[in-house]
């Protein structure tokens, strides 16, 4: 642990010093156990605490026995650092099957109770819990558990999604992600931006680049009715039988001049014989597979009555809140479905998008920036001790980088600018891509721009429009548009924004010159029929924001859950 100079939080403090009001095991609010966190995050490393009685849980990290005694590294997800448990063998043996050599084992998780001390001189530890109640085990088969072992590499835990978040790394990772979305919503809110959730399914392709994923039950449907035509001529047979049957009994019951009630029961079970026979019949015309109309396939009979997506963006319906209310933001997953199979992309990654009426581009690089600084400061004031693991362990100018954009002004360059310099550069460095005016910046020329020219942050602006979205405003040359991107080291591309076209005819004949159908878009038309106003966004990539900020160098690590070409466990 680094010993962080500030003291925790008020409410930590008072999980821990609830004992002074209640006699007894002091027990955190919604949980049986106090954080870790609160008692060695505290100036003194939770040395002025001995002597009370607190509860913990959490999983072994390390543990070794000695005599008698068991010393366990217990670690609860809290903050990166363990607590020190001692647990008596006899205390174990009192479980019942459980020895005391087995809970050494990585990965078991403890839930004690037990008071705080002082350990002898010496040691690393300011603070110890001596257990003296075993409340709960949950023991682990140490030859079977797949991350026994403490220094394992990211793209090995890879494989185990569901146990890796028990590693340092991606816990400390998670202490981050977490941060970062409470600075996102902290940053918003304090400028008076209203939080909007944006559909998740969509029908209009935001970034016109159809890497959409589709959502569709057709294929279902499809399945399941394969499967029913399978036993439909069984079913027909005997259903035929069964009418037949039926049929028979009521010629019969009217011959021996049954009574009106038998007879009127007889037939209502041949009609609805009949009406079964007629039902199997119309289903065993039916042809399997996807539904077909005039040679192509009939949407209207998917689950929405028409084709749907996955969002790429919440942009385009983030603007319908914007042109009424004002300044607002989304924050949610989107999803790409892009063959590409590099550090920097995902299938599923999670978006930051304001969208601010009345504002330009000039205000939406300030917006920009302003953010990304805000979210390296928060950083730097929230999360020090994850921060300097990072250093350690990944990246040592991790918190310098975080230092130096959160002081310095980001660098803002037209594309024009960008292409002159890059050119110029080609002529020492050997870049991949022919750099000429009109090509869509690839990563080694942005990161060509903001690690090795200017060292910082570089905002480029007024690309060419043909090789950006629809929606973005035309600017007067009428060659380029009002884009900007907002490139960092380490990652390059980490925001991609713009004024957007407020002018009906100007967008109309946008789209239709991206040979993108109108229909979709009539409702993001009207914003434009009707009272349209100037406006701006950005989309900040949440998970290269983390990268950023941790010089972890795989987007693979830094999102709970992973998904990517070939890759989407649980
Ligand atoms: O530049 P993009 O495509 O912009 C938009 O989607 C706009 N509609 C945003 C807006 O103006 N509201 O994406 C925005 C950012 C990129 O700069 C990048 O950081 C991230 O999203 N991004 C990805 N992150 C991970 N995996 C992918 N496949 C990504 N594609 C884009
Ligand atoms: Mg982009």
């Amino acid at each position: 642990m680094s010993g962080s100079p500030s003291a925790p939080p008020a409410d930590e403090l008072a999980a821990v010093t609830l004992t002074d009001s209640v006699a007894g095991v002091v027990e955190a609010e919604f949980s049986q156990r106090v954080l870790i966190r609160s008692i060695i995050r505290r100036p003194d490393g939770g040395a002025d605490l001995a002597g009370q009685r607190v509860r913990v849980g959490g999983w072994v990290k390390k543990g070794r026995k000695q005599r008698a005694i068991a010393f366990l590294e217990v670690n609860d997800g809290s903050c990166e650092a363990n607590l020190q448990v001692l647990v008596d063998a006899e205390l174990v043996t009192t479980l019942g099957e459980v020895t005391v050599g087995q809970i050494v084992a990585t990965g078991t998780c403890v839930h004690v109770e037990g008071t705080l001390k002082v350990p002898p001189e010496g040691t690393v530890q300011r603070i110890e819990l001596n257990v003296e109640k075993v409340l709960d085990l949950g023991t682990v088969n140490a030859a079977k558990y797949p991350l026994p072992k403490t220094k394992l590499t990211l793209e090995f835990i890879r494989d185990y999604v569901h146990l890796r978040p028990r590693t340092n790394a991606i816990s400390a990772i998670a202490r981050i992600r977490n941060a970062l979305a409470y600075a996102t919503h902290t940053f918003f809110q304090k400028h008076g931006f209203l939080y909007v959730h944006t559909p998740i399914i969509t029908t209009s392709d935001c970034e016109g680049a159809g890497e959409m994923f589709q959502v569709t039950t057709l294929i279902n449907d499809a399945e399941k009715l394969e499967k029913e035509l399978t036993k439909i001529p069984a079913d027909l047979e005997a259903a035929r039988i069964l009418a037949k049957d039926k049929g028979e009994i009521v010629t019969q019951l009217k011959s021996a001049k049954a009574s009106d009630t038998e007879i009127s029961a007889a037939v209502s079970e041949l009609k609805i014989a009949k009406e079964n026979l007629k039902k199997l019949e119309e289903k065993s015309k039916l042809k399997p597979g996807i539904p077909q109309k005039d040679g192509k396939i009939d949407y209207g009979q998917d689950f929405f009555a028409r084709q749907a997506f996955l969002t790429v963006s919440g942009q385009l319906q983030v603007e319908t809140y914007a042109s009424a209310l004002s300044s607002v933001y989304t924050f949610g997953p989107t999803f790409r479905a892009e063959h590409s199979h590099t550090s920097r992309h995902l299938a599923e990654f999670w978006m930051v998008e304001p969208e601010i009426a009345f504002a330009d581009i000039q205000d939406d690089m300030n917006c920009a920036e302003a953010f990304v600084k805000f979210l390296c400061q928060w950083l730097l004031d929230n999360c020090r001790d994850d921060m300097e693991f990072m250093v350690e362990k990944f990246d040592k100018s991790a918190i310098d980088r975080l230092e130096m954009v959160a002081a310095t002004g980001f660098v803002r360059l037209s594309y024009t600018d960008a292409v002159a310099i890059l050119e110029e550069a080609s002529k020492e460095t050997n870049f991949e891509n022919k750099v000429e005016w009109g090509i869509d910046l690839a990563s080694e020329h942005e990161r060509y721009l903001t690690e090795v020219k200017y060292k910082k942050p570089v905002i480029v602006y007024n690309y060419p429009k043909g090789i950006k979205a629809f929606y973005m405003k035309v600017n007067t040359d009428n060659k380029t548009v009002a884009a900007m991107d907002v490139l960092v080291p380490k990652v390059g591309e980490l925001i991609g924004g713009s004024q957007r076209e407020e002018r009906y005819e100007v967008i109309r004949d946008r789209i239709l010159e991206m040979g993108l159908p109108l229909e979709p878009y009539e409702w993001y038309l009207d914003l434009r029929r009707f009272g349209t106003v100037k406006h701006s966004g950005f989309g900040l990539g949440f998970e290269r924001m983390i990268l950023f900020a941790t010089g972890i160098d795989n987007i693979r690590d830094v999102i709970p859950f992973p998904r990517y070409p070939g890759r989407a466990d649980l």
